[in-house]
């Protein structure tokens, strides 16, 4: 299956703190922004479907505005949980083009 480019947003509307999230061919995304370093993961929270739409980012993590968990934006990582431990989070490979960040799907 061949993968074809989509771009997400303009790299000069990236900042720290930024979080946005997508739904490309059906695929819920997030983007973010923390330290200078953009991350695309998995839009739709693990622990019980809640999309991150309306979350934040938390010094390294993403946290799930619905139950708090918080999650690593490298790894995907759940790093903090309450109600039992929950899998990673999908983390995507993104790539520049043409001044824009995206990925391929
Ligand atoms: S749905 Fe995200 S922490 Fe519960």
């Amino acid at each position: 299956m061949s993968q074809r480019f989509h771009a997400l947003e303009q790299l000069n509307q990236l900042h720290d703190g930024y979080l946005k999230a997508f739904t490309i061919d059906g695929v819920d995304l997030v983007l973010v922004q923390q330290a200078g370093q953009p991350s695309v993961l998995e839009g739709i929270c693990p622990h019980a479907g809640h999309p991150f739409a309306n979350s934040r980012v938390r010094g390294s993590n993403i946290r799930c505005d619905m139950h708090g968990y918080l999650f690593d934006l490298t790894s995907g990582a759940c790093t903090y949980y309450t109600e039992g431990p929950c899998r990673a989070l999908r983390v995507y490979a993104w790539e520049q083009q043409d001044g824009m960040i995206g990925i391929r799907l």
